[in-house]
């Protein structure tokens, strides 16, 4: 297990203040469980990471892995990286040229104090290697290996040293997308198999997405939320989560009243009024903005009014985009415009009437302090 507690991380600048890139950052990973850091560029997720190694030096905090406490601000202690026996992945891992893959992978035995014997690197360095898939290339020169080649072969000589706990930075951006989805799913099955700790940074959410047990998102040095992926997915807490997780659309709104039956409230917006679920409670008359997925709009072109049932709506397409397994529509309604998410077999085209109909259990009520109190 992994235990982040409280961590700040400052860089000092020549002029002017500190960078304050990791704040009050704290969380829990569970021993063989894979949690991703996610967020957008300069968010802390490197600074974070690199605290965790120990190749950066936080200003308070502490950092605990599988109850050994390896930074401490109270205790006044610091392990150093290389006594931490962490494995870590960079995103521009460095192969090393003019070396077999083999060599490569046994580099990190061989430059240690108690250098294991002979047969006891090829032994482990053999059993890495096919763990990566890499065994039947051992005797080749690592430069001449496809890029992805080349990343197993980083994973690989991370894996070598059976840290604890493994951390990778981006270990993916430097492919194109087809291998690297591909490596996502040897990864996954790496990690997996091997029951890895895994601390992992991105800022790509459909790889945290489809990679993680739990999600932490980021955003300007804090953690904002963290969850299971489909808890994130579904609901998020604030705006900036919802919009950095996926494509969604929001709505403004104003609370109207709640419904304790149903457990939702009643929101007045432009579009109507609107039965949403929310995580927070809110007051009669509260700024809200309403975060709904493309995917759960349905559109049809029967009138689905006369069905009876909320949040059914009216509007006219805007745009469609054939996209192969799937069409992205343009709805226009009222003053607003949303984008929903529909099977190719839709009828309806540009200029035509449409009925949209959205299960309020996918309608998330996040607040939104942009806006003003208004009286119900
Ligand atoms: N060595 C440094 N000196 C000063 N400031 C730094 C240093 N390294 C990072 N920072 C700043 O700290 C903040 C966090 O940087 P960090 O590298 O952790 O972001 P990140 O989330 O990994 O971003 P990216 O997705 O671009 O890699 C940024 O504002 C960055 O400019
Ligand atoms: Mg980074």
């Amino acid at each position: 297990m992994l235990s982040v507690r409280a961590l700040n991380t400052e860089y000092q600048t020549p002029k002017g203040p500190p960078v304050k890139a990791a704040q009050d950052v704290s969380f829990e990973v569970p021993k063989g469980k894979f949690f991703t850091l996610l967020g957008p560029s300069g968010c802390g997720k490197t600074t974070t990471l690199r605290s965790i190694a120990g190749l950066e030096k936080p200003t308070s905090g502490e950092i605990e892995a599988n109850g050994r406490i390896v930074y401490s601000s109270p205790k006044n202690l610091f392990v150093p990286p290389n006594k931490r026996n962490f494995g870590m992945v960079f995103q521009s891992y460095a192969i090393w040229p003019h070396m077999t893959v083999f060599s490569n992978a046994a580099f990190p035995l061989e430059v240690r104090k108690d250098k294991p014997s002979r047969q006891a690197i090829r032994d482990k360095v053999m059993q890495v290697l096919s763990a990566v898939q890499l065994d039947h290339l051992a005797e080749r020169e690592a430069t001449r290996l496809s890029g992805g080649q080349q990343q197993r072969l980083a994973l690989a000589r991370a894996l070598v040293m059976e840290p604890e706990i493994l951390l990778l930075d981006e270990p993916l951006s430097n492919l194109d997308a087809k291998l690297r989805e591909a490596m996502r799913f040897e990864l996954k099955r790496i990690q997996r198999e091997n029951g890895l700790t895994t601390i992992y940074v991105t800022h790509d959410q459909g790889e945290a997405l489809a990679l993680s047990h739990e999600i932490a998102v980021m955003s300007e040095g804090r953690i904002v939320q963290i969850g299971a992926p489909r808890d994130i997915y579904n609901h998020p807490r604030t705006k900036f989560v919802a919009d950095f997780i996926g494509t969604t659309n929001f709505i403004d709104g104003n609370v109207k009243g709640f419904d304790d039956k149903a457990g939702r409230y009643r929101i007045d917006t432009a579009v109507g009024d609107m039965l949403v679920q929310a995580d927070a409670r809110f007051e009669n008359g509260a700024p809200v903005s309403i975060s709904i997925r493309p995917e759960d709009i349905e559109l049809s072109e029967r009138d689905l009014q006369a069905d009876g049932g909320s949040n059914i709506y009216r509007g006219m397409i805007d745009t469609t985009v054939f996209l192969g397994d799937f069409v992205d529509v343009q709805v226009k309604v009222g003053n607003a415009m949303l984008q929903a998410r529909s099977h190719p077999s839709l009828g309806a085209g540009e200029d035509d009437a449409i009925t949209l109909r959205i299960n309020p259990d996918k309608c998330v009520a996040i607040a939104d302090e942009s806006r003003g109190r208004r009286a119900a």
